[in-house]
């Protein structure tokens, strides 16, 4: 029997919300760039775009954008680049072309749980294996162990994550690609937040050259700060890109042309694309320094695992109230949008976004401070240690 159709709790609110609240810090990317700003990097494509016939563009993403994104990941050329709707249809995508009913997808937990609800929706088998909240978020080897099996199909991951912001270490990714090798399946990593990292200047490498089943999923939206040109990409084996294009011709045909043949490879030109990370890293960095101080002043109902990568924080929290309860209360008092731990699979859990200007950031966690504290005083008072 089908399963029932489960929808994307996370998208949903935030469609539902993130126009109607006074501050919005659900959104997981920095505060997103002008398209003036972008322009001043070559102030010539004006002209050319107002000269371009709005015709469809190049379906598979133009020649000279698929170079510029395989010139980020060794080894690869235009061949191994499908361009996308964003990540959102890279990763759709993938699941649907990789899942029939019945096979088995092991997905790291906590995620962007996009591909949880699309495998119920394919009828797969779904199993999770998990970084654990007790340790730092370090993978749980033995998790993972379990759920990937002999007849694992795709694994897939979420690195640096979301909502977390970690990073997974060397040894960690040769674990999960020791796992996916034993079975054979294909290595999902979706690595939309790798440039946004708030402790060093390294790019977080791409985990794309070092199995050969590797998927790597990528898009300008988020360290790149600009969602709104909806570019994203898959990276992969050729032959396993025909098929995923097959698939993107029923969905989306292809990009809007103006991001696909101008936009976008101006965004990845090497000098804008550092100047862009620098940007995005810049409001991180900034954020942070508020933030900080925020969660000390709040210690004895939140915690955190300081991100390492990402606008995002992942925070436990010391109620009894359920997070999409605590959420939407939050929302009804406060008239400020944040995610609740349960839609990214943690429960008592917030995720709240930091990389934002300091006057919005701040009058924002200043509602989220006043209705935590409401509720802990109608719990009547708080536990020992968040
Ligand atoms: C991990 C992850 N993947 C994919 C997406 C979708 O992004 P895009 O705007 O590129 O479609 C998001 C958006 O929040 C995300 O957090």
């Amino acid at each position: 029997m089908a399963n029932q159709f489960q929808r994307f709790e996370l998208e949903r609110i935030m469609s539902e919300w993130e126009q109607v609240v006074e501050y919005n810090l659900s959104e997981s990317g920095a505060h997103p760039l002008q398209l003036k700003e972008l322009l001043a990097y070559d102030p010539s494509m004006l002209d050319q775009m107002l000269e371009s016939e709005l015709g469809y563009g190049y379906a598979e993403g133009s020649p000279e954008l698929r170079e510029a994104i395989a010139q980020y990941y060794p080894g690869a050329t235009a061949d191994n680049v499908l361009v996308t709707v964003g990540c959102i249809e890279a990763n759709y995508l993938v699941y649907s072309t990789l899942l029939r009913p019945g096979d088995q997808v092991a997905i790291q937990v906590p995620n962007y749980l996009q591909g949880w609800g699309v495998a119920n929706n394919l009828n797969a088998d779904r199993r999770t294996f998990s970084l654990d909240p007790d340790r730092d978020w370090a993978l749980n080897v033995d998790s993972l162990n379990e759920a990937v099996t002999d007849k694992t199909k795709l694994i897939a991951i979420c690195n640096p994550n979301n909502p977390t912001g970690q990073i997974l270490t060397d040894s960690e990714i040769d674990t999960i690609i020791a796992a996916a090798d034993r079975s054979g399946a294909y290595l999902l990593a979706d690595e939309i937040y790798a440039g946004a990292e708030r402790g060093s200047e390294a790019v977080t490498p791409t985990i794309y050259g070092r199995y050969d089943k590797v998927l790597s999923a990528g898009s300008l939206s988020k360290a790149y700060g600009a969602p709104g040109l909806r570019i994203g990409w898959i990276v992969g084996p050729q032959d396993i890109l025909k098929e995923l294009w097959a698939r993107h011709e029923y969905v989306t045909i292809s990009t809007a042309k103006l991001s696909n043949h101008y936009l976008a490879p101006l965004v990845l030109r090497p000098d804008v694309r550092s100047a862009l990370f620098e940007r995005t890293r810049q409001y991180i960095r900034d954020g942070w320094t508020r933030f900080e101080p925020w969660i000390e002043e709040h210690k004895d109902i939140l915690s955190l695992t300081p991100p390492k990568a990402s606008a995002i924080s992942f925070l436990r929290y010391n109620l009894k109230i359920d997070s999409v309860s605590l959420v939407e209360r939050i929302i009804r008092d406060g008239s400020v949008l944040i995610g609740p731990g349960d839609y990214f699979g943690i429960p008592n859990h917030i995720r709240i976004s930091y990389g934002l200007p300091h006057d919005y950031l701040m009058q924002g966690l200043g509602r989220i401070s006043k209705v935590l504290r409401q509720v802990a005083d109608e719990e009547g008072g708080v536990a020992a240690g968040a």
